[in-house]
């Protein structure tokens, strides 16, 4: 609900529901932001009004004579540098070479229509309400500048959004114009996501002090350095309980967010793109609109934050053919050949993945120009014929025949040098004046500000994706950028002019958006990609840490998710089967690896794995996600649709003689019966190591022929266990079956070695 209230002590805004509330009063002109956070109730709003607290201190009075008018004490929802506000602003502005103050005061409040905003910047759709606030510069010079602050209501979170109009006679420049500002009240601590290559989203906490906490990118992209989703949780919050803020950004450049606490006691919080190098021409008649900021509440702990955050992904920021939609289980070819293969190899890798329970195969890098290695082809859009004589076409109709889908990997943003595109057109790469080209990956970006290099992709892209029969794209992007500042934004919004461009038509072609993995796993890029390739870092115990991650701020659907070769390819960590998909279950599933020399026990355990997940992946990718019981060294997902409820319990590195486990379930119906089974998973022969030698009749070398024969062909049940118990106890602990510690082995016992797992199925008992 959106209401003005009118009473004696001013002019009140309220916008809340049931999750998330913001109240605003209009005090001396500006926004002063009394609340946001709990539901509350409008009738509160003249309580929660603050007093300054200014003394014989050198503060800066708005009004004269009128203490209560120092904005530096005030919590505000917007604020300017040059009022006597001296905490970090959202807005700079030059005139003539020299700052310049706006002053914006309040002038009106209305709604607003979807043909006022920006038509290529992703915005967040079905909002329950928008009000936009306008406010009109009070400088002399600047008469006719005004400024739209948007406040959507969502049914879990809020959505900010600045627009500046220039209706004034006189060009400006923008340095800086972030999304939101917000003064919250008391102590924080600040979550940030951080990483880099092959180790996205790690969480990092620390406490909000008087010391400013920026959370930035300027790689050019949202970047897997420091994804612009970031919390503010109350000391002491935990995963069922206390007070979590969660923030994030529509946008997929450059981006700057940062927490600060003031002399008074208010946490200042901004969000928006990085006014680093940034001087953007705001003349007479033009505007500029700000990337859409979301803030969720939770007095529930991050389970209820994570909750109100996956609900607004999955219901207003995935498109519209994709929300609640079932992801296929992909085949990929790229961590299997790299740029290795011929149609030959490609349908025997299909053939392959078909009879396991694949859905989909991806034909990744390496299908086009000369493209033998990273060093060449980029650019290009023939086919190699080296590697496929018949072309897309021709592979497409034999995968289909298959009764598979098809889809293929496009990198349309860069060139390399050796390159058709290149030789033709080297003017249209992207540098700064004067310097480079820096060269990553031995490729260059285009320059997508271009209005020609973007018709190119557009075309290029649209040809094969009609020719080819493709119901999967995925958009890959591998280097950061060159160019920063105006460029580097600019770039952005014609990255998004081509998605457009190239899908709103085809609503239907599932897009994976990828950047050398998670390099830009953003909310711009999942308003036209229901999922992301999170990392090329496939190793299950890596992603334990960048999946747990990324489910604070994204839900299960939009994380890709593969089983790869054990060694891994980037750790070379040799995990068992059983847990590459037991952590990929909980994200869009897919296989990686060279299905030619998969052995025949993997062949045997990945088709039931698949099954399983097929038959329960709705509840897997769509269903609520909580995190529960973490015991030292172990972690517990959960998903559950209220009907069914599925508990991954993970392991790194086990104690030995481990304490007793303890499996805890969150939410069930207390008083209802339910039945718990472990998903039936296997154990190869061989990670009983040279033990096997006490349990066969003649002790065998464990390195000799029988027992590596017997490891390829016959594998045992791991950790059978079931159990009958009402929620309360499920809610409360039950004791897990006994886990081996030395000897013995029984289809019941819990062979829990280091990163082992197991995936729990609770359903009410019939
Ligand atoms: C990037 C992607 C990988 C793969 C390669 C292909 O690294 O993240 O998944 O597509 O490019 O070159």
């Amino acid at each position: 609900m959106i209401r003005q209230i009118k009473k004696s002590g001013g002019q009140y805004f309220y916008i809340g529901n049931g999750a998330v509330c913001c109240m605003l009063k209009i005090a001396y002109g500006k926004a002063q932001l009394l609340h946001l956070g709990a539901p509350l109730s409008e009738d509160d709003c003249e309580a929660l009004c603050c007093e300054t607290v200014l003394g014989w201190e050198p503060g800066v009075l708005y009004r004269e004579g009128d203490t209560r008018s120092c904005l530096d004490e005030l919590p505000l929802a917007w604020s300017e540098r040059g009022t006597g506000d001296y905490r970090e602003t959202p807005v700079g502005l030059l005139y003539e070479g020299t700052e310049i103050c706006p002053d914006f005061v309040w002038s009106s409040a209305g709604e607003v229509n979807t043909e006022e905003y920006d038509a290529v910047l992703p915005h967040a759709r079905g909002a329950q309400e928008t009000v936009k606030l306008v406010f009109t510069s009070s400088n002399r010079l600047l008469e006719g500048l005004t400024l739209e602050l948007r406040f959507s209501l969502f049914e879990t979170a809020l959505v900010r959004q600045a627009v500046l109009i220039n209706r004034s006679d006189k060009p400006l420049k923008v340095m800086k114009l972030m999304s939101a500002c917000a003064d919250l009240q008391g102590s924080f601590m600040v979550s940030t996501f951080d990483g880099g290559w092959i180790r996205e989203a790690h969480i990092h906490t620390v406490p909000v002090t008087r010391s400013r906490v920026a959370n930035g990118s300027a790689g050019g992209f949202s970047s897997n350095r420091h994804n612009p989703g970031f919390l503010l949780s109350r000391p002491g919050v935990s995963d069922d309980a206390g007070e979590v803020y969660g923030f994030n950004l529509l946008w997929s450049g450059n981006h700057y967010s940062s927490v600060q606490r003031s002399s008074v006691g208010f946490t200042r919080v901004l969000q928006g793109i990085s006014p680093d190098g940034l001087c953007l021409d705001l003349l007479p008649g033009g505007r500029i609109e700000t990337p859409e900021a979301v803030a969720a509440w939770s007095g529930r702990g991050y389970n209820g934050l994570m909750e109100n955050m996956h609900r607004f992904v999955n219901e207003s920021v995935i498109p519209e053919a994709w929300r609640y939609q079932e992801r296929p289980v992909l085949y990929n070819n790229w961590e299997g050949c790299m740029f290795k293969f011929n149609e030959g190899k490609l349908l025997s890798l299909a053939k392959k993945a078909k009879k396991i329970g694949c859905e989909l195969f991806v034909l990744d890098d390496g299908w086009f120009g000369e493209r033998d290695n990273d060093q060449a082809g980029l650019g290009d859009y023939s086919v190699n014929r080296r590697k496929l004589p018949n072309g897309l076409e021709g592979l497409s109709k034999k995968i289909h025949d298959l009764g598979m889908q098809f889809g293929l990997w496009f990198e349309p943003e860069a060139v390399n040098p050796d390159s058709d595109c290149f030789r033709q057109h080297p003017d249209w790469v992207l540098s700064s004046p004067g310097t480079g080209p820096f060269y990553a990956r031995n490729e260059l970006l285009l320059d997508l500000t271009k209005p020609e290099v973007r018709d190119y992709i557009v075309e290029s892209v649209s040809a094969i994706l009609d020719k080819a029969d493709i119901q999967y794209v995925k958009w890959d992007m591998n280097r950061n950028s060159p160019v920063s500042g105006n460029k580097a934004y600019e770039y952005i919004l014609g990255l998004y002019d081509v998605l457009h461009r190239i899908f709103d038509s085809r609503p239907r072609i599932l897009l994976e958006s990828c950047a050398s993995g998670g390099n830009r796993f953003d909310l711009g890029m999942l308003c036209f990609s229901p999922q992301i390739w999170a990392s090329d870092d496939t190793d299950p115990v890596e992603r334990l840490d960048i999946q747990n991650g990324l489910y604070y701020l994204y839900p299960q659907s939009t994380i890709g998710a593969h089983v790869s070769a054990a060694p891994h390819g980037v750790t070379l960590r040799a995990t068992p089967m059983s847990t590459r998909s037991n952590v990929a279950f909980f994200g869009d599933f897919g296989v990686e690896f060279d299905l030619d020399s998969m052995k025949p026990v993997d062949e045997a355990e990945l088709k039931e794995t698949i099954a399983y997940y097929k038959q329960h992946r709705k509840t897997f990718q769509f269903g609520r996600f909580s995190r529960n019981g973490t015991e030292e060294g172990t972690l517990c997902w959960q998903v559950s649709d209220g009907e069914k409820t599925f508990c991954g319990l993970f392991h790194k590195l086990i104690p030995a003689g481990p304490e007793i486990e303890w499996l805890r379930v969150n939410g069930l119906d207390p008083d209802r019966t339910w039945h718990v089974e472990a998903r039936s998973q296997l154990l190869r022969v061989g990670a009983y190591g040279s033990l096997l030698r006490f349990a066969t009749p003649v002790p065998l070398d464990t390195e000799g022929t029988i027992i590596r024969l017997a490891d390829r062909h016959y594998q045992m049940r791991d950790g059978g266990f079931s159990a009958e118990c009402s929620g309360a106890a499920l809610q409360s602990g039950i004791p897990l079956g006994k886990r081996f510690t030395g000897t013995g082995y029984d289809a019941s016992l819990r062979v829990q070695g280091d990163f082992q797992s197991n995936v729990f199925c609770i359903v009410p008992k019939t």
